[in-house]
């Protein structure tokens, strides 16, 4: 915990970022997957495996990730041998992803906000504005003339942090408003996903379970109501087995990886 305290304040990392959460939940990430490692290498085979077939039967020019983040679920280094060109998206790149990296010729990272709303959720909320939260913005950009674009567990974070935010210091907000702006950021998402020329594969949690060994406690939706398709690979990602929470209690997600997502969407 301390060892993670003090990363944090000694990352480099805008200012927005950092208060709003981004870099605390990185390397929480960072840090939860070396002490529960085990737990996850099936999760992180399966993402590699989706990906894996995403890859087949298209042209393999340009592939971009999108939430790249540590890059635990993603086969790098099969994409580079692959693909022309791999592009790295994330809103914040770790020192450990630029390390990683440093030698793939073909690939690089692209610093994005795929929502086009952290910088302006930031401001709304330090201004003390009232009325409608901003809206998602982004277009697709990088990715658009990609011929594979993964999602790659990044649609369930994309409204955590402008809405914890907006929970935490925003003005007059109630609990509708704010799930109703966590799910216009997740249905952007998946229209931008939906809109896009190339291959687009897709990897989420679809639920998140609280348990007490084989007793589910609680079950919480993710996606603030939003669908995804029914098909596709599943699993359960261990993210949290105690007694990484507490003695009693696991953390389970409920995962799906589309491999083609425009198809399971037709
Ligand atoms: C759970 S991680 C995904 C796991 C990652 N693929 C890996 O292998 O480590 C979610 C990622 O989404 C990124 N992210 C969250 N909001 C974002 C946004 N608005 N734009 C771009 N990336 C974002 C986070 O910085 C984080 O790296």
């Amino acid at each position: 915990m301390l060892a993670e305290w003090f990363k944090h304040l000694t990352l480099p990392c805008p200012a927005p970022l950092r208060y709003m959460g981004y870099a605390r939940e990185m390397i929480a990430i960072e840090a939860r997957h070396k002490r529960c490692h085990v737990a996850w290498a099936p999760h992180l085979e399966h993402c590699k495996k989706v990906i894996g077939d995403a890859a087949q039967d298209i042209p393999h020019g340009k592939a971009v990730v999108l939430g790249s983040g540590l890059l635990l679920d993603i086969p790098l280094q099969g994409l580079s041998e692959t693909f022309s060109d791999v592009v790295l998206v994330d809103i914040f790149h770790m020192p450990a992803a630029r390390k990683r990296i440093r030698d793939m010729a073909n690939v690089c990272l692209e610093t994005a906000d795929i929502t086009g709303l952290a910088d302006a959720t930031w401001t709304h909320v330090r201004e003390a504005r009232a009325g409608p939260l901003p809206p998602p913005r982004a277009d697709a950009g990088v990715f658009a003339d990609a011929d594979l674009v993964v999602s790659a567990n990044v649609l369930t974070q994309l409204p955590l942090f402008p809405m914890g935010w907006v929970e935490e210091k925003g003005q007059g907000y109630g609990e509708d408003d704010i799930k109703a702006f966590a799910r216009r950021i997740v249905d952007h998402h998946l229209e931008l996903l939906a809109a896009l020329p190339g291959r687009v594969c897709l990897l989420t949690e679809s639920q998140r379970v609280i348990c007490d060994g084989d007793q589910v406690l609680q079950e919480i939706d993710p996606l603030f109501g939003a669908t995804i398709p029914a098909s596709g690979l599943k699993w359960t990602w261990d993210i949290a087995p105690r007694p990484e929470i507490t003695r009693r209690i696991d953390l389970r997600f409920r995962m799906t990886g589309i491999a083609d997502l425009k198809a399971a969407l037709s």
